[in-house]
């Protein structure tokens, strides 16, 4: 497809990163918007990346730097702490006529009528609120959310999904539950699949997934490879929920620690649409799913 100028906000992030990689491979020109004193620093030039450093609070900044880089697609990969504070970014796309923007979502689904009470969710939902409000009010201005349950690889690097370097787990209401995840790289090729396809994707969420799989399996990976004994403790999710309101209650409480309880929440619990196989849009958005050796090819890399 054509060159798009894509303007990208939390470049230098987890998944920012991954982004970036595949918004450059295929081709567009992209600039990222990085907060002043922010990481820019460890970006490589690229001849069709520029950087350009901006007041995310400001929209008067922000519209300067959307305009300077004619940007038709935003994409905001605010660090989660920050996902309530997108609508400077939104309102400053709109002012300058970007067709497309993609809001910092990246995780459970957003329209389950039981995540949007999550505190880690509810942002996430005011903030499809907005981009409705301004579809409305602005022909041209469309919108689409990305979920696709968690970040498989990164998940598993930071122990959430199981400890492999440890061989210790927490199973979430038995660790039978199938669950939504997905490699990092293939969340990059979704956003990639959004621009190339806009016309079936506006103004709502696209669902993807690497890999629909429950804890158990990937113990099961883990001891076909290695062998060594795991140490599990089993955790009704229900519990984890109560854990972490009550940690945001505390007078500084791990907040943090709080929005990682609620994301376990979201993922382990049938009833928070964590298994996302009967709506996938894999096939529009050309995201492959892994094969059973693939995975378990996963799962050992992180032995
Ligand atoms: N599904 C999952 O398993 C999962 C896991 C983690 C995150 N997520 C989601 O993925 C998205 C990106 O998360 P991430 O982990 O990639 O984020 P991150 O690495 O924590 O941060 C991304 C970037 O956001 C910018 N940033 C930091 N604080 C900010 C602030 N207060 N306001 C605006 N920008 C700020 C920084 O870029 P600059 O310094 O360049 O400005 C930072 O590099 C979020 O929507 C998050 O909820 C999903």
């Amino acid at each position: 497809m054509s060159s798009i100028r894509i303007a990208l906000a939390g470049a230098t992030g987890n998944l920012g990163i991954p982004i970036l990689r595949a918004l450059l491979d295929a081709n567009h020109t992209v600039t990222v918007l990085s907060r002043i004193g922010g990481n820019s620093s460890k970006l490589q030039a690229h001849p069709n990346l520029t950087i350009k450093e901006t007041d995310f609070t400001s929209t008067e900044s922000l519209t300067t730097a959307l305009k300077a880089a004619q940007a038709e697609v935003v994409i905001s990969c605010y660090a989660t702490s920050a996902i309530g504070s997108q609508n400077p970014l939104i309102d400053a796309s709109v002012a300058v006529g970007v067709k497309r923007f993609i809001p910092a979502e990246f995780g459970m689904d957003s329209r389950n009528p039981l995540s949007v009470q999550l505190p880690v969710c509810a942002p996430k939902a005011a903030t499809q609120r907005y981009l409705d409000e301004k579809v409305a009010a602005n022909a041209g201005f469309s919108w689409t959310g990305v979920a696709n349950g968690l970040f498989l690889d990164w998940c598993l690097e930071a122990g959430i999904i199981l400890d492999l370097k440890q061989h210790s787990a927490t199973l979430y209401n038995g660790g039978n539950v199938p669950f939504s995840a997905t490699l990092l790289r293939d969340v990059a090729k979704a956003v990639v699949g959004v621009i190339e396809h806009r016309d079936r994707t506006a103004n709502r969420i696209v669902y993807v997934h690497s890999a629909r799989i429950t804890q158990n399996q990937l113990i099961r990976y883990a001891i076909d490879n290695d062998a060594v004994k795991w140490v599990v403790n089993v955790k009704a999710t229900e519990e984890v929920r109560w854990e972490s309101l009550a940690e945001l209650e505390r007078p500084s409480g791990d907040v943090e620690a709080a929005m990682l309880g609620f994301c376990i929440v979201g993922s382990w619990d049938p009833e928070y649409g964590c298994d996302f196989s009967s709506h996938l849009d894999n096939n529009l958005l050309e995201v492959e799913q892994l094969s059973e050796p693939q995975l378990r090819d996963v799962v050992e890399s992180f032995l």
